[in-house]
């Protein structure tokens, strides 16, 4: 399909007196003709167009001068409507009655507004749009705004033209146009937005979830910022083929199917909390981001960590159930010490210019390490004071760009504290502090003795330079575990801090709540005296968690032994929590993958099964009544956890519950299919497989598809995984769900991790041309490199990655090497207590 458009361009960024020269971004893009009509004057006709390939511009050369001033820049050209989900590209769909048809849509952010027309495409270039599209009659046409005129198109009476009203000024990344076949649920929020959910034909009614959503988080946000939204209408549309998780065009946010669509019966409790953390997250954007831009890609972080943040604070508001705070610290917090943890981490603000080094920094420093210095802020500054900074901000930059240093000055007037200089020490340097704690009782005072150094994945080092933060910490006692008793903000790299009135009995924990971003290193006295309360849960379940979590890194950087965070793991026998349950399944799935690589990994199985059965054992297989959203996550990942470590009782009655599902008789709910199809599988044969690929064929929903997607590499026998890579690649895995059956088998054992890395080599050319070296690519690397644990597999991924370029993944190969490393020192260093301690806590006692 060929695309032909006029722009009207008024004029040119930069001032100038006069040149014949007009630079602009373009990229895949045939310039056929392009005139400069200066105000009032002649119309010039542009008679080279030197394309700069490399650099994604073109140079469009006049034989005389252009004056400084207003004019207007036409330019006919044409453009591939691609299929590579970026600039503007076609996405494949089915009709209900099985016919395969395109949809035409856009995702322009970061830098592929150029491949749908040429443009100064840069955040700080603002300007209004005035689209038209030119569409077959049978089609609908949505923009970021609404339609103001549908007319026959006179020379082609299959087709109709659909104006659409004039943009506020905005940034280029955030246009959007589609065109295809939609149905539509449609509301209107308490301030007066027209919301609409687009669907596939025929399924309107699963956009219902995430428009009531949408309609209860417009005011809220407005009621945050105090600053209303400004466009007359905001549509959320599935969209079938899709790279990212959702892009929030302005008025015309995209989404994937599953981050979108909910059905009643066929979608489980995480995939609604997930589309309520998406349309959070999106809408926000529309103030944070859309209102007020960046100023450049080094700013990228201020849009996708406030974000980050801000979806938990709309989630809590609606869904107060989901406990969703406490599942930001595994699912943000964690994640981003792991990663800021490596040496090659890079700071939040970090320098950008090629495209592809924009691509790199959509990682989980911006997201995640972004969301959690911005959570630590919000608490340093109070509700009250960080909204006043926060709408002061929105206020003076709306319709404008701003920058990180504009935000700070915004927090520090309205709340008088040192916000430039404590955030600085967060968003320029990379890494995070450990924080070294010591205590001594004196009479009814305790002294603490408090430090920081920088914390490094691979143990301590005695750096001469070593940075420092500016930490802001808080302390609690055991007195009362969730209330603060003193706040200090630690500046230098070691102070003494005084606690009065406290009995020689009574624990003191730092950082309740785990919101400050770093890492703590107890006194052996100080963290002995914590481990009870994780028994008897007066901690706090954050604190259970983070304290675990601390643990578990410590263990890999080698500052403790691992058995002794094994034994911290026994004293969660009585966790009632979901999201404790989930960090610490996760940790003992990375120690799980690490042993995978030695002789006794069935004895960390067992463990796992013992540290498990009795939570297993209460929360059985059906729901009880009065059970809600956080007892089916719970229910989900504990049999999950069970079924993948061969726990027998569990596995059969996988078996049973499957055939039942599989034979019509009884349907598995939702929450369950996950788990059950993970345990079947880890333990199947071709049947099962073959089962599992039917299932997959006769899925309606894309949910379900991807369900069965993630966990078909948990598969055993070699034959069957060389099965599931292939099918990976075919028709019937969606182009960006390549990635995670990859992933998946990478994921699930010895073999698999083997197997996904050379099909990955072998398959280079393909995925590297079918994500176009985009962020998938780096999450692709990710998943199959990061779990090798000998140094001479980071020496081949290394060396693959220097004869195969992957420039927007750079960083990513970097730090999977260093993972590989950490993997393999931390393999020597303790795999032989590890066994050991394992085989005694199974000797009978003598
Ligand atoms: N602006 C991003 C979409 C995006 C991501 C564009 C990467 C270009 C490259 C969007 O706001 C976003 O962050 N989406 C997330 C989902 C979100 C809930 C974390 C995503 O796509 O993963
Ligand atoms: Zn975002």
């Amino acid at each position: 399909s060929k695309l032909a458009k006029e722009l009207g361009i008024m004029k040119q960024p930069d001032p100038f007196k006069w040149t014949n020269q007009i630079v602009m971004n373009c990229a895949d893009i045939d310039i056929i003709t392009a005139s400069f009509v200066p105000e009032g004057g002649e119309e010039i006709n542009a008679t080279g167009f030197n394309y700069q390939n490399e650099d994604e511009k073109v140079t469009l050369c006049f034989p005389s001068i252009l004056q400084k001033g207003s004019g207007s820049l036409k330019i006919d050209f044409v453009g591939e409507l691609n299929d590579k989900m970026k600039g503007f590209y076609r996405s494949k769909y089915t009709t209900p009655s099985g016919e395969n048809r395109y949809a035409a849509v856009t995702q322009f952010e970061a830098t592929d507004a150029r491949r749908a027309f040429p443009c100064w495409d840069e955040p700080a270039i603002k300007a209004t749009f005035d689209i038209t599209l030119i569409i077959p009659k049978d089609r609908i046409a949505l923009s970021n705004m609404n339609v103001v005129d549908r007319k026959p198109y006179p020379e082609d009476h299959s087709l109709v033209e659909v104006k659409f009203a004039t943009t506020p000024i905005m940034s280029t990344y955030l246009v959007a146009f589609v065109i295809g076949e939609y149905d539509f649920v449609e509301s209107q929020s308490s301030d007066g937005v027209t919301v609409r959910v687009y669907t596939p034909v025929g399924k309107a009614e699963q956009g219902k979830f995430a428009l009531e959503v949408a309609t209860k988080t417009l005011p809220f946000y407005k009621d945050y910022f105090s600053v209303p939204y400004p466009l007359p209408k905001i549509d959320l549309i599935a969209i079938a083929d899709f790279a990212a998780g959702a892009m929030e065009n302005w008025g015309l946010v995209t989404y994937r199917e599953t981050a979108l669509l909910i059905d009643p019966k066929n979608s489980c409790a995480s995939s609604r909390q997930w589309v309520a953390l998406v349309v959070g997250h999106e809408l926000a954007h529309q103030w944070f981001g859309n209102l007020v831009t960046m100023e450049w890609w080094t700013h990228l972080w201020l849009n996708e960590g406030f974000a980050s943040w801000i979806e938990y604070l709309c989630v809590d508001h609606c869904f107060p159930e989901y406990d969703i705070w406490t599942q930001f610290v595994s699912a943000d917090y964690t994640r981003a010490l792991d990663l800021d943890a490596l040496d090659n981490s890079h700071p939040i603000e970090v320098d950008v210019g090629h495209p592809s080094e924009v691509d790199e920094i959509f990682d989980a420093i911006s997201y995640s390490k972004g969301a959690s210095v911005i959570r630590m802020l919000h608490n340093y500054i109070g509700d009250e004071d960080f909204r006043k900074g926060m709408n002061a901000y929105l206020l003076k930059f709306q319709h404008k760009n701003a920058s990180t240093e504009d935000l700070w000055e915004c927090l520090e007037q309205a709340s008088g504290k040192p916000i430039a200089a404590v955030m600085n020490s967060w968003t320029k340097q990379m890494g995070f502090p450990i924080i070294v704690v010591d205590q001594e009782q004196h009479g009814s005072d305790r002294v603490l003795k408090i430090s920081q150094k920088k914390f490094c994945a691979s143990g301590p080092r005695n750096d001469e330079n070593c940075p420092n933060w500016m930490v802001p910490i808080s302390i609690c006692t055991s007195e009362d575990p969730s209330c603060t008793k003193m706040k200090v903000l630690l500046d230098q790299p070691e102070t003494t801090v005084n606690i009065t009135n406290i009995a020689p009995d009574h624990w003191i924990k730092i950082n309740p709540g785990t919101v400050g971003f770093y890492r703590i290193q107890y006194s052996t006295t100080m963290l002995e005296s914590l481990l009870p309360g994780i028994r008897d849960l007066t901690l706090l379940p954050v604190d259970r968690l983070g304290l675990q979590n601390d643990l578990f890194s410590l263990a890999r950087a080698g500052m403790i032994s691992t058995v002794e965070v094994l034994k911290v793991m026994e004293a969660f026998v009585n966790e009632p929590n979901y999201t404790v349950w989930s960090d610490l399944s996760c940790n003992l799935g990375v120690l799980s993958s690490l042993l995978s690589h030695t002789d006794f990994h069935e004895d960390i199985q067992e463990f796992i099964r013992d540290l498990f059965t009795p939570i297993g054992m209460k929360l059985g297989w059906d729901s009880k009544t009065g059970e809600g959203h956080l007892d089916a996550l719970l229910r989900g990942l504990v049999l999950g956890k069970l079924g993948k470590a061969g726990h027998k009782a569990t596995l059969e009655e996988a078996r049973r519950r499957f055939k039942e599902h599989v034979e019509g008789k009884q349907t598995l709910p939702a929450d369950l299919r996950s788990p059950v199809y993970l345990t079947v599988l880890k333990h199947g044969d071709s049947t099962t497989l073959d089962t599992m690929l039917k299932l997959h064929k006769q899925a309606d929903m894309q949910e379900e598809k991807n369900r069965i997607e993630r966990v078909l590499g948990a598969i055993p026998a070699p034959d069957l995984i060389q099965r599931v890579l292939n099918f990976a690649l075919s028709e019937e895995v969606r182009p960006q769900d390549t990635v995670s059956v990859i992933g998946g088998v990478a994921g699930s054992s010895k073999q698999g991790r083997k197997a996904a890395w050379k099909f990955v080599k072998d398959n280079w050319e393909e995925l590297h041309n079918r994500y176009q070296g985009g962020f998938l690519i780096s999450r692709l690397i990710k998943l199959t490199a990061d779990g090798f644990a000998i140094d001479k597999m980071a020496a081949e991924v290394k060396s693959f990655f220097e004869s195969h370029h992957a420039p927007a993944a750079e960083r990513t190969v970097q730090q999977c090497c260093e993972n590989i490393l950490l993997n393999a020192a931390w393999l020597k260093r303790d795999a032989e207590d590890i066994h050991q301690y394992l085989l005694q806590r199974k000797a009978p006692p003598v």
